[in-house]
């Protein structure tokens, strides 16, 4: 089978990482890419949202499915684009319609879905300009801190969670006053919830489903999670205080009546559910939903997937997934991203990477890289994933930063303190 994939971080190495293995693959594209995904693939010079770029290019290449990495254009209706579109409706794409990837585009849309099917989740109340006296009326019948969402996507940036009174009406101000563009002209507000987070991914084909291991992100720049927040800055799978009680509640309280209510609501949805999950006092509730998979938290779930990718997802496109099978891999997946300095804010780009080839005992997962006059060199703010096997948490974690120790380039960060905060729970 060809397949195109959407995307150049290190989510999509590893997807790409992982459809390479398949015996069903054909050729495998990846548009745009990265230094790492040339070497599994072939790289397109292609931008993710330019759909009729891609079009023609399925067209052009005998693509049988694509698979959707970021979440751009998933908001922005690929895949009805592509069911609308005769000359390549019969190409699946993996992912859910436009009106399911609201899920992620409308923090609005995903709390009233919730509401709907009484999926637990914090209390809240949307407001916009109209209503902003409101808005102050309902922050004061809340504690703090104060949860502060802009409605739309907000590149990550979207979510305040404010220590007093007046700072959060101020933000909130802000924020309808146009802090986010239109993404913040409505503000979700909602109760502060106190617990540890996971991430729970599910693959749908709209009728079935399978839920793929569970695992942590680390999302501040600073160990002891401190300081601005980052895409993510090393993820671990699986997540113990995740067992199974806690993810039976998981399936019959969120997974099921997801899935559920989007069938009642009519909303296709054909590809990945990513639950941001936070477990309070033994009760999962959801934080956020994506509509895509996590980075880097894809790095060490598609390492612990042990059945065959293409197949899983030819059983979403053809919605046959109930008679797929998914094992897992019993090993602790971590990863821990290398990161240029001065990320998450300005950082310089270029910077030569060395050491690549002294790392046996890890996969490096490229993210923000490039090829430049031979060398590879950084790209973005999250340049290389480093994710290791072991049989513990901790064996894998060595591995990881023995291995993140030979790879180095001008600048660069990491965390190392991934995992640290689950070796006592
Ligand atoms: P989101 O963009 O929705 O994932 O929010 C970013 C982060 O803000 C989450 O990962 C949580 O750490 C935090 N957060 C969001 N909503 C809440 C809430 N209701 N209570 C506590 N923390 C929250
Ligand atoms: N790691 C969190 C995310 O992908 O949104």
């Amino acid at each position: 089978m060809n397949i195109l994939l959407l995307g150049s971080g290190g989510r999509e190495y590893a997807i790409a990482w992982k459809l390479a293995q398949s015996q069903r693959i054909g050729q495998l594209f990846i548009a745009p890419g990265n230094a790492g995904t040339a070497a599994i693939g072939q790289n397109v010079n292609m931008s993710a949202t330019d759909f009729d770029a891609i079009a023609h290019f399925a067209v052009e290449h005998d693509i049988q499915m694509v698979v959707v990495g970021p979440e751009d254009p998933l908001v922005r209706g690929i895949y009805d684009y592509f069911k609308n579109t005769p000359a390549i409706s019969h190409i699946p794409v993996i992912g859910p319609s436009k009106a399911g990837a609201q899920l992620e585009g409308s923090k609005d849309f995903a709390k009233a879905f919730m509401m709907r099917h009484n999926i637990p989740t914090a209390r809240y109340r949307s407001f916009t300009a109209d209503n902003i006296e409101e808005g102050y009326r309902f922050l004061e019948t809340l504690q703090a801190p104060y949860v502060l969402k802009a409605d739309g996507l907000a590149a990550g940036k979207g979510v305040l969670i404010l220590p007093s009174l007046d700072e959060a009406k101020n933000e909130l101000r802000a924020m309808l006053d146009g802090m986010f563009g239109n993404a913040s002209a409505t503000v979700v507000i909602e109760e502060f919830l106190s617990g540890i987070e996971c991430s729970v991914f599910v693959l749908t084909d709209g009728k079935d489903y399978k839920i793929l291991p569970v695992a942590k992100d680390y999302k501040r720049i600073g160990e002891g999670d401190t300081g601005l927040n980052t895409g993510g800055m090393g993820a671990v799978s699986p997540v113990a205080f995740a067992d199974q009680t806690f993810m039976h509640k998981v399936e019959q309280r969120i997974v099921i009546p997801t899935i559920e209510g989007l069938k009642e609501e009519n909303i296709d949805y054909r590809g990945f559910i990513f639950l941001g999950l936070i477990n309070v006092a033994g009760e999962p509730m959801v934080i956020e939903y994506n509509v895509r998979m996590g980075d880097p938290e894809t790095e060490v779930v598609m390492p612990r997937i042990a059945s065959d990718l293409v197949d899983l997802l030819e059983g979403v496109a053809t919605q046959t997934l109930g008679n797929r099978s998914l094992e897992t891999d019993p090993r602790v997946a971590v990863t821990v991203m290398l990161v240029s300095g001065g990320y998450p804010g300005n950082y310089e780009k270029g910077k030569v990477i060395s050491g690549i080839e002294l790392v046996e005992d890890s996969i490096l997962f490229h993210a923000g890289t490039s090829l430049k006059d031979g060398n590879i060199v950084t790209s973005g703010g999250r340049v290389i994933a480093v994710t290791s096997y072991g049989t513990t948490l901790q064996e894998a974690l060595d591995t990881s930063y023995r291995s993140a120790s030979h790879v180095d380039f001008d600048g660069k960060y990491l965390r190392s303190d991934i995992g640290k905060d689950l070796e006592n729970l």
